[in-house]
Protein backbone atom coordinates (compact mmCIF):
# COMPACT_ATOMS: atom_id res chain seq x y z
CA UNK A 1 0.00 0.00 0.00
CA UNK A 2 0.91 3.42 -0.28
CA UNK A 3 0.21 6.64 1.89
CA UNK A 4 -2.30 8.53 0.11
CA UNK A 5 -1.71 12.30 -0.21
CA UNK A 6 -5.19 13.58 0.22
CA UNK A 7 -5.62 11.58 3.67
CA UNK A 8 -3.01 14.71 5.06
CA UNK A 9 -2.43 12.67 8.36
CA UNK A 10 -0.58 9.69 9.45
CA UNK A 11 -2.99 8.24 11.55
CA UNK A 12 -6.04 7.92 9.44
CA UNK A 13 -7.21 4.59 9.35
CA UNK A 14 -8.70 4.66 13.16
CA UNK A 15 -10.85 7.39 12.24
CA UNK A 16 -14.15 7.43 10.63
CA UNK A 17 -14.06 11.12 9.89
CA UNK A 18 -11.38 13.38 8.96
CA UNK A 19 -10.41 15.87 11.72
CA UNK A 20 -11.83 19.32 11.45
CA UNK A 21 -9.67 21.95 9.72
CA UNK A 22 -9.27 24.24 12.98
CA UNK A 23 -8.01 20.99 15.11
CA UNK A 24 -5.60 19.84 11.92
CA UNK A 25 -4.61 23.90 11.94
CA UNK A 26 -4.42 23.89 15.61
CA UNK A 27 -2.75 21.13 16.14
CA UNK A 28 -0.17 21.76 13.90
CA UNK A 29 3.78 22.49 14.65
CA UNK A 30 4.70 22.96 10.73
CA UNK A 31 5.28 26.65 11.27
CA UNK A 32 8.27 26.05 13.89
CA UNK A 33 9.75 22.23 12.95
CA UNK A 34 10.41 22.85 9.54
CA UNK A 35 13.51 24.37 10.64
CA UNK A 36 14.29 20.39 11.63
CA UNK A 37 14.38 19.17 8.22
CA UNK A 38 17.38 18.36 8.05
CA UNK A 39 17.81 16.60 11.00
CA UNK A 40 15.10 14.71 10.67
CA UNK A 41 16.48 13.32 7.08
CA UNK A 42 19.15 12.86 8.85
CA UNK A 43 17.92 10.47 11.51
CA UNK A 44 15.60 8.76 8.92
CA UNK A 45 18.61 7.72 7.05
CA UNK A 46 20.08 6.49 10.04
CA UNK A 47 16.94 4.87 10.98
CA UNK A 48 16.59 3.08 7.57
CA UNK A 49 19.98 2.27 7.38
CA UNK A 50 20.09 0.26 10.32
CA UNK A 51 16.94 -1.67 9.13
CA UNK A 52 18.08 -3.07 6.68
CA UNK A 53 21.19 -3.78 8.40
CA UNK A 54 19.12 -6.01 10.84
CA UNK A 55 17.31 -7.21 7.69
CA UNK A 56 14.02 -5.66 9.25
CA UNK A 57 13.24 -4.54 5.54
CA UNK A 58 15.19 -5.50 2.42
CA UNK A 59 18.27 -4.59 0.99
CA UNK A 60 16.64 -2.94 -1.78
CA UNK A 61 13.99 -1.06 0.28
CA UNK A 62 16.60 0.38 2.45
CA UNK A 63 18.46 1.44 -0.68
CA UNK A 64 15.46 3.24 -2.08
CA UNK A 65 14.87 4.85 0.70
CA UNK A 66 18.14 6.29 1.09
CA UNK A 67 17.91 7.88 -2.40
CA UNK A 68 14.73 8.95 -1.18
CA UNK A 69 15.58 10.87 1.38
CA UNK A 70 18.73 12.02 0.07
CA UNK A 71 17.14 13.56 -2.98
CA UNK A 72 14.93 15.28 0.31
CA UNK A 73 18.24 16.31 1.87
CA UNK A 74 19.35 18.19 -1.40
CA UNK A 75 16.08 20.04 -1.83
CA UNK A 76 16.11 20.98 2.37
CA UNK A 77 19.79 22.38 1.71
CA UNK A 78 18.71 23.95 -1.66
CA UNK A 79 15.64 25.41 -0.20
CA UNK A 80 13.37 24.08 -2.61
CA UNK A 81 11.47 21.31 -0.09
CA UNK A 82 7.98 21.29 -1.45
CA UNK A 83 6.08 21.73 2.48
CA UNK A 84 2.85 20.75 2.46
CA UNK A 85 0.89 23.10 4.97
CA UNK A 86 -1.81 20.51 5.89
CA UNK A 87 0.66 18.11 7.14
CA UNK A 88 1.04 18.75 10.40
CA UNK A 89 4.39 18.65 11.51
CA UNK A 90 8.13 18.05 9.23
CA UNK A 91 7.64 14.67 9.99
CA UNK A 92 4.67 13.95 8.21
CA UNK A 93 5.75 16.28 5.16
CA UNK A 94 9.30 14.01 5.15
CA UNK A 95 7.45 10.93 5.39
CA UNK A 96 4.76 11.83 2.30
CA UNK A 97 7.61 13.09 0.51
CA UNK A 98 9.27 9.71 0.85
CA UNK A 99 6.43 7.81 -0.16
CA UNK A 100 5.41 9.72 -2.70
CA UNK A 101 9.06 9.11 -4.54
CA UNK A 102 9.73 5.61 -3.59
CA UNK A 103 6.31 4.29 -2.71
CA UNK A 104 6.12 1.30 -0.63
CA UNK A 105 9.78 1.26 0.64
CA UNK A 106 8.89 4.64 1.55
CA UNK A 107 5.93 3.53 3.88
CA UNK A 108 8.23 1.04 5.47
CA UNK A 109 10.22 3.27 7.41
CA UNK A 110 8.38 4.46 9.78
CA UNK A 111 8.70 0.14 11.37
CA UNK A 112 10.01 0.79 14.84
CA UNK A 113 10.15 4.00 15.21
CA UNK A 114 7.54 6.81 16.24
CA UNK A 115 7.21 10.41 15.88
CA UNK A 116 7.97 10.62 19.74
CA UNK A 117 11.59 9.28 19.35
CA UNK A 118 11.85 10.78 15.77
CA UNK A 119 10.87 14.38 17.24
CA UNK A 120 13.10 14.04 20.25
CA UNK A 121 16.09 12.81 18.53
CA UNK A 122 15.96 15.42 16.04
CA UNK A 123 15.92 18.23 18.36
CA UNK A 124 18.79 16.87 20.36
CA UNK A 125 20.55 16.89 17.01
CA UNK A 126 19.16 20.70 16.29
CA UNK A 127 20.46 21.81 19.48
CA UNK A 128 24.08 19.75 19.67
CA UNK A 129 24.57 22.38 16.83
CA UNK A 130 23.25 25.30 18.36
CA UNK A 131 25.12 24.52 21.92
CA UNK A 132 28.32 24.63 19.43
CA UNK A 133 27.34 28.02 18.22
CA UNK A 134 26.15 29.32 21.40
CA UNK A 135 29.93 28.34 23.08
CA UNK A 136 31.62 29.87 19.96
CA UNK A 137 29.61 32.94 19.83
CA UNK A 138 30.86 33.24 23.91
CA UNK A 139 34.63 32.72 22.94
CA UNK A 140 33.78 36.08 20.78
CA UNK A 141 32.54 38.47 23.53
CA UNK A 142 35.50 36.75 26.00
CA UNK A 143 37.72 37.36 23.61
CA UNK A 144 37.34 40.85 23.09
CA UNK A 145 36.82 41.41 26.75
CA UNK A 146 40.29 39.80 27.24
CA UNK A 147 41.84 41.92 24.79
CA UNK A 148 39.91 45.00 26.26
CA UNK A 149 41.61 44.03 29.56
CA UNK A 150 45.14 43.54 28.45
CA UNK A 151 44.77 46.96 26.86
CA UNK A 152 43.71 48.72 29.81
CA UNK A 153 45.58 46.17 32.76
CA UNK A 154 46.85 50.11 34.20
CA UNK A 155 44.21 52.02 33.40
CA UNK A 156 42.44 53.36 36.80
CA UNK A 157 38.55 53.63 37.45
CA UNK A 158 36.26 53.74 40.65
CA UNK A 159 35.47 50.30 42.06
CA UNK A 160 31.67 49.75 43.58
CA UNK A 161 30.25 48.00 45.70
CA UNK A 162 26.46 48.88 46.63
CA UNK A 163 26.96 51.41 43.55
CA UNK A 164 28.93 53.48 45.73
CA UNK A 165 32.68 54.28 45.15
CA UNK A 166 34.00 51.29 46.99
CA UNK A 167 38.47 50.93 46.40
CA UNK A 168 40.09 51.67 43.23
CA UNK A 169 40.70 49.37 40.46
CA UNK A 170 41.75 48.31 36.63
CA UNK A 171 39.46 48.64 34.06
CA UNK A 172 41.60 45.40 32.77
CA UNK A 173 40.48 43.44 36.14
CA UNK A 174 36.77 44.78 35.77
CA UNK A 175 36.62 42.98 32.05
CA UNK A 176 38.25 39.97 33.15
CA UNK A 177 35.49 39.44 35.49
CA UNK A 178 32.78 39.64 32.90
CA UNK A 179 34.86 37.07 30.79
CA UNK A 180 35.20 35.05 34.38
CA UNK A 181 30.84 34.91 34.19
CA UNK A 182 31.15 34.21 30.56
CA UNK A 183 33.71 31.17 31.06
CA UNK A 184 31.46 29.68 33.22
CA UNK A 185 28.34 30.10 30.84
CA UNK A 186 30.69 28.45 28.07
CA UNK A 187 32.07 25.44 30.44
CA UNK A 188 28.36 25.29 31.94
CA UNK A 189 27.04 24.16 27.72
CA UNK A 190 30.04 22.27 27.59
CA UNK A 191 29.36 20.53 30.86
CA UNK A 192 25.53 19.72 29.49
CA UNK A 193 26.81 18.41 26.42
CA UNK A 194 27.65 15.34 27.49
CA UNK A 195 23.33 15.02 28.35
CA UNK A 196 22.42 16.54 25.51
CA UNK A 197 24.65 13.64 23.05
CA UNK A 198 22.52 10.76 23.78
CA UNK A 199 20.10 9.35 21.37
CA UNK A 200 16.43 8.44 21.98
CA UNK A 201 16.27 7.24 18.85
CA UNK A 202 14.64 3.68 18.92
CA UNK A 203 12.69 4.21 21.93
CA UNK A 204 9.79 3.94 19.69
CA UNK A 205 6.17 5.08 21.08
CA UNK A 206 7.56 4.69 24.74
CA UNK A 207 7.84 0.81 25.59
CA UNK A 208 10.97 -0.21 22.72
CA UNK A 209 9.89 -2.41 20.03
CA UNK A 210 9.52 -6.07 18.72
CA UNK A 211 11.96 -5.86 16.24
CA UNK A 212 15.45 -6.39 16.62
CA UNK A 213 16.59 -2.87 16.01
CA UNK A 214 19.98 -1.78 16.86
CA UNK A 215 19.82 1.57 18.95
CA UNK A 216 23.77 1.54 19.28
CA UNK A 217 24.11 1.43 15.48
CA UNK A 218 21.71 4.30 14.82
CA UNK A 219 23.16 6.57 17.53
CA UNK A 220 26.58 5.81 16.18
CA UNK A 221 25.28 6.78 12.51
CA UNK A 222 23.99 10.18 13.60
CA UNK A 223 27.18 10.93 16.17
CA UNK A 224 26.07 10.40 19.13
CA UNK A 225 28.10 9.33 22.63
CA UNK A 226 25.52 6.29 23.43
CA UNK A 227 21.51 5.41 23.19
CA UNK A 228 20.01 6.43 25.98
CA UNK A 229 19.08 4.31 28.92
CA UNK A 230 15.26 3.82 29.28
CA UNK A 231 12.62 4.15 26.53
CA UNK A 232 10.19 6.00 28.74
CA UNK A 233 12.73 8.75 29.43
CA UNK A 234 13.88 8.63 26.27
CA UNK A 235 10.86 9.93 24.43
CA UNK A 236 9.84 12.47 27.40
CA UNK A 237 13.18 13.87 28.54
CA UNK A 238 13.35 17.57 27.74
CA UNK A 239 15.52 18.41 30.83
CA UNK A 240 18.18 19.15 28.07
CA UNK A 241 16.26 21.56 26.51
CA UNK A 242 15.86 23.31 30.33
CA UNK A 243 19.34 23.09 30.79
CA UNK A 244 20.33 25.32 27.84
CA UNK A 245 17.45 27.39 28.43
CA UNK A 246 19.17 27.80 31.80
CA UNK A 247 22.20 27.98 30.67
CA UNK A 248 21.19 30.81 27.78
CA UNK A 249 18.90 32.54 30.28
CA UNK A 250 21.83 33.09 32.53
CA UNK A 251 24.65 33.86 29.67
CA UNK A 252 21.59 36.48 29.13
CA UNK A 253 21.81 37.71 32.63
CA UNK A 254 25.59 38.16 32.31
CA UNK A 255 25.08 40.54 29.22
CA UNK A 256 22.25 42.37 30.65
CA UNK A 257 25.01 42.81 33.88
CA UNK A 258 27.33 44.28 31.56
CA UNK A 259 24.94 45.89 29.44
CA UNK A 260 23.33 48.11 31.96
CA UNK A 261 27.22 49.04 32.82
CA UNK A 262 27.85 50.38 29.36
CA UNK A 263 24.81 52.12 29.53
CA UNK A 264 25.32 54.27 32.23
CA UNK A 265 28.84 54.60 31.80
CA UNK A 266 28.05 56.27 28.60
CA UNK A 267 25.50 58.37 30.78
CA UNK A 268 27.40 62.40 30.36
CA UNK A 269 27.32 62.08 34.75
CA UNK A 270 29.77 58.90 34.20
CA UNK A 271 31.29 59.51 31.12
CA UNK A 272 33.65 56.86 31.16
CA UNK A 273 33.23 55.45 27.90
CA UNK A 274 32.11 56.02 24.41
CA UNK A 275 30.54 54.05 22.12
CA UNK A 276 31.55 53.95 18.71
CA UNK A 277 28.67 55.18 16.35
CA UNK A 278 28.44 52.16 14.99
CA UNK A 279 26.58 50.73 17.21
CA UNK A 280 25.02 53.52 18.59
CA UNK A 281 21.30 55.15 17.09
CA UNK A 282 20.10 58.67 17.42
CA UNK A 283 17.09 60.58 18.17
CA UNK A 284 14.05 60.95 15.82
CA UNK A 285 13.26 64.46 17.59
CA UNK A 286 16.41 65.73 19.51
CA UNK A 287 19.41 66.19 17.05
CA UNK A 288 21.90 65.93 19.84
CA UNK A 289 21.48 62.51 21.02
CA UNK A 290 23.55 58.92 20.36
CA UNK A 291 22.01 56.54 22.47
CA UNK A 292 23.49 53.00 23.71
CA UNK A 293 20.21 50.97 21.74
CA UNK A 294 22.58 47.91 21.71
CA UNK A 295 23.44 48.03 24.94
CA UNK A 296 20.07 48.54 26.16
CA UNK A 297 18.07 45.81 23.86
CA UNK A 298 20.75 43.27 25.26
CA UNK A 299 19.75 43.86 28.87
CA UNK A 300 16.06 43.97 27.71
CA UNK A 301 16.18 40.49 25.79
CA UNK A 302 17.55 38.75 29.06
CA UNK A 303 13.44 39.15 30.04
CA UNK A 304 12.33 37.10 26.97
CA UNK A 305 15.38 34.80 27.65
CA UNK A 306 14.37 33.84 31.28
CA UNK A 307 10.29 33.87 30.13
CA UNK A 308 11.50 31.09 27.83
CA UNK A 309 12.83 29.04 30.33
CA UNK A 310 9.99 29.34 32.98
CA UNK A 311 7.39 28.44 29.94
CA UNK A 312 9.25 24.76 29.71
CA UNK A 313 9.78 24.13 32.99
CA UNK A 314 5.98 25.29 33.78
CA UNK A 315 5.18 22.89 30.45
CA UNK A 316 7.11 19.75 32.28
CA UNK A 317 5.84 20.68 35.69
CA UNK A 318 2.92 18.66 35.67
CA UNK A 319 3.55 15.96 32.72
CA UNK A 320 3.26 12.70 33.57
CA UNK A 321 5.18 10.15 31.61
CA UNK A 322 5.79 9.37 28.75
CA UNK A 323 5.12 11.36 25.67
CA UNK A 324 2.53 14.11 26.15
CA UNK A 325 1.58 17.00 22.98
CA UNK A 326 2.91 19.37 25.97
CA UNK A 327 6.30 18.52 24.72
CA UNK A 328 5.57 19.77 21.27
CA UNK A 329 5.57 23.52 22.68
CA UNK A 330 9.47 22.85 24.02
CA UNK A 331 10.45 23.73 20.46
CA UNK A 332 9.40 27.32 20.01
CA UNK A 333 10.61 28.34 23.54
CA UNK A 334 14.08 26.45 22.34
CA UNK A 335 14.51 28.19 19.06
CA UNK A 336 13.71 31.68 20.24
CA UNK A 337 16.05 31.55 22.80
CA UNK A 338 19.02 30.55 21.09
CA UNK A 339 18.26 32.84 18.38
CA UNK A 340 18.04 35.96 20.76
CA UNK A 341 21.16 35.03 22.58
CA UNK A 342 23.81 33.93 19.68
CA UNK A 343 22.98 38.12 17.89
CA UNK A 344 23.31 39.41 21.68
CA UNK A 345 26.56 37.67 22.06
CA UNK A 346 27.66 38.84 18.70
CA UNK A 347 26.85 42.48 18.84
CA UNK A 348 28.40 43.08 22.80
CA UNK A 349 31.42 41.90 20.79
CA UNK A 350 31.51 44.24 18.04
CA UNK A 351 30.41 47.04 20.69
CA UNK A 352 32.87 46.51 23.45
CA UNK A 353 35.70 46.19 21.05
CA UNK A 354 35.06 49.61 19.17
CA UNK A 355 33.92 51.84 22.49
CA UNK A 356 36.73 54.04 23.95
CA UNK A 357 37.69 54.65 27.50
CA UNK A 358 37.72 58.01 28.98
CA UNK A 359 40.58 57.24 31.27
CA UNK A 360 41.21 60.88 32.26
CA UNK A 361 37.34 60.85 33.24
CA UNK A 362 37.90 57.18 34.57
CA UNK A 363 40.95 58.69 36.87
CA UNK A 364 39.17 61.77 37.90
CA UNK A 365 36.30 59.76 39.48
CA UNK A 366 38.94 57.51 41.16
CA UNK A 367 40.28 60.00 43.12
CA UNK A 368 36.84 60.93 44.19
CA UNK A 369 34.99 58.92 47.32
CA UNK A 370 37.91 58.11 49.51
CA UNK A 371 39.06 55.14 47.72
CA UNK A 372 42.32 54.95 49.55
CA UNK A 373 40.40 54.39 53.29
CA UNK A 374 40.62 50.93 53.73
CA UNK A 375 44.49 51.59 51.91
CA UNK A 376 45.22 53.84 55.10
CA UNK A 377 43.62 51.47 57.63
CA UNK A 378 45.98 48.49 56.23
CA UNK A 379 48.60 51.04 56.73
CA UNK A 380 48.02 51.53 60.63
CA UNK A 381 47.46 47.91 60.76
CA UNK A 382 51.04 47.16 59.60
CA UNK A 383 52.22 49.61 61.56
CA UNK A 384 50.32 47.84 64.60
CA UNK A 385 47.42 49.02 65.28
CA UNK A 386 44.12 46.39 65.61
CA UNK A 387 42.50 46.65 62.13
CA UNK A 388 38.64 47.37 64.19
CA UNK A 389 40.72 50.22 66.04
CA UNK A 390 42.19 51.34 62.90
CA UNK A 391 38.77 51.40 60.54
CA UNK A 392 37.71 53.91 63.39
CA UNK A 393 40.33 56.18 62.81
CA UNK A 394 40.00 56.42 59.22
CA UNK A 395 36.57 56.42 59.16
CA UNK A 396 37.37 59.84 61.96
CA UNK A 397 39.50 60.92 59.13
CA UNK A 398 37.18 60.26 56.28
CA UNK A 399 34.17 62.62 58.24
CA UNK A 400 37.15 65.71 58.80
CA UNK A 401 37.53 65.76 55.44
CA UNK A 402 33.86 65.46 54.23
CA UNK A 403 33.32 68.21 56.17
CA UNK A 404 36.26 70.49 54.66
CA UNK A 405 36.08 69.64 51.37
CA UNK A 406 39.17 67.81 51.29
CA UNK A 407 40.75 64.25 50.18
CA UNK A 408 42.70 61.99 52.43
CA UNK A 409 45.49 62.25 50.21
CA UNK A 410 45.34 66.55 50.55
CA UNK A 411 45.90 66.17 53.98
CA UNK A 412 49.00 67.66 55.49
CA UNK A 413 51.44 65.21 58.05
CA UNK A 414 50.22 67.55 60.67
CA UNK A 415 46.79 66.70 60.19
CA UNK A 416 47.45 63.52 60.03
CA UNK A 417 49.20 62.53 62.74
CA UNK A 418 46.07 64.04 64.68
CA UNK A 419 44.32 60.58 64.18
CA UNK A 420 47.24 58.87 64.83
CA UNK A 421 50.58 59.33 65.98
CA UNK A 422 51.38 55.79 63.84
CA UNK A 423 51.29 57.81 60.45
CA UNK A 424 54.64 59.21 59.20
CA UNK A 425 55.83 60.38 56.20
CA UNK A 426 56.10 57.15 54.58
CA UNK A 427 51.95 57.19 54.20
CA UNK A 428 52.24 59.54 51.02
CA UNK A 429 53.88 56.06 49.76
CA UNK A 430 50.62 54.53 50.32
CA UNK A 431 47.49 56.85 49.46
CA UNK A 432 48.00 57.86 45.61
CA UNK A 433 45.54 55.54 43.85
CA UNK A 434 47.67 54.32 41.34
CA UNK A 435 49.91 52.98 44.47
CA UNK A 436 46.15 51.50 46.06
CA UNK A 437 46.00 49.31 42.55
CA UNK A 438 49.61 48.45 42.31
CA UNK A 439 49.82 47.06 45.69
CA UNK A 440 46.53 44.67 45.27
CA UNK A 441 48.80 42.02 43.90
CA UNK A 442 46.81 38.84 45.50
CA UNK A 443 45.54 35.94 43.85
CA UNK A 444 42.79 37.64 41.49
CA UNK A 445 43.90 40.85 42.51
CA UNK A 446 43.63 44.17 40.74
CA UNK A 447 47.03 45.36 40.36
CA UNK A 448 48.55 45.09 37.23
CA UNK A 449 50.99 42.39 38.36
CA UNK A 450 48.19 40.33 39.34
CA UNK A 451 46.24 40.32 36.05
CA UNK A 452 48.95 37.95 33.56
CA UNK A 453 47.70 34.64 35.79
CA UNK A 454 44.23 36.00 35.19
CA UNK A 455 44.38 36.05 31.63
CA UNK A 456 46.49 33.09 31.21
CA UNK A 457 43.55 31.20 33.24
CA UNK A 458 41.42 32.66 30.74
CA UNK A 459 43.30 32.68 27.56
CA UNK A 460 43.76 28.64 28.71
CA UNK A 461 40.08 28.48 29.18
CA UNK A 462 39.28 29.59 26.17
CA UNK A 463 41.50 27.15 24.08
CA UNK A 464 39.75 24.38 26.00
CA UNK A 465 36.28 25.61 24.95
CA UNK A 466 38.06 25.90 21.02
CA UNK A 467 38.81 22.82 20.93
CA UNK A 468 35.76 21.55 22.11
CA UNK A 469 33.96 23.41 20.45
CA UNK A 470 36.27 22.27 16.69
CA UNK A 471 35.66 18.43 18.00
CA UNK A 472 32.30 18.16 18.55
CA UNK A 473 31.68 20.03 15.47
CA UNK A 474 34.13 17.82 13.82
CA UNK A 475 32.17 14.25 15.17
CA UNK A 476 28.83 15.66 14.06
CA UNK A 477 30.56 16.75 10.29
CA UNK A 478 31.80 13.17 9.54
CA UNK A 479 28.67 11.02 10.71
CA UNK A 480 26.83 13.51 8.75
CA UNK A 481 28.73 13.20 5.66
CA UNK A 482 28.87 9.18 6.50
CA UNK A 483 24.87 9.21 6.45
CA UNK A 484 24.99 11.66 3.20
CA UNK A 485 26.92 9.08 1.43
CA UNK A 486 26.17 6.01 -0.30
CA UNK A 487 25.70 3.06 2.39
N1 LIG B 1 4.78 17.41 16.29
C1 LIG B 1 5.03 16.55 17.41
C2 LIG B 1 5.99 17.23 18.38
O1 LIG B 1 6.58 18.19 18.03
C3 LIG B 1 5.62 15.27 16.94
C4 LIG B 1 5.27 14.09 17.78
C5 LIG B 1 3.83 13.84 17.70
N2 LIG B 1 3.46 12.62 18.32
C6 LIG B 1 2.22 12.32 18.52
N3 LIG B 1 1.97 11.20 19.03
N4 LIG B 1 1.24 13.15 18.23
O2 LIG B 1 6.14 16.82 19.52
Amino acid sequence: MSLSNDQKVLWSGRFKEGAAESTLAFTSSLDVDQRLASYDVMGSIAHARMLARQGIISKEDGEKIEAGLKEILAQVEDGTLPIDPKLEDIHSNVEFLLTDKVKDAGARLHTARSRNDQVVTDVRMFLRDAVLDTVIAIMGLEKALIDTAKENAETLMPGFTHMQHAQPITVGHHLMAHQARLQRDAERLMDSYQRLNVSPLGSAALAGTTYSIDRRYTAKLLGFEAPCANSIDGVSDRDFVAEYLFNASLCAVHLSSLCEELAYWSSPEFGFIEMADAYSTGSSIMPQKKNPDVAELTRGRAGAAIGDLVNILVTMKGLPLSYNRDLQEDKGALFASYDRLVPCLRMCGAMLSTLKFRKDRMLEAAKEGFLNATDLADYLVVKGMPFRKAHEVVGGAVRYCIDRGKRLDDLSLDELVTFSGLIGEDVFEVLPIEKCVRRRRSLGGTSPDAMPEQVHHATESLERQGVFAARERENIRKAFANLARSA
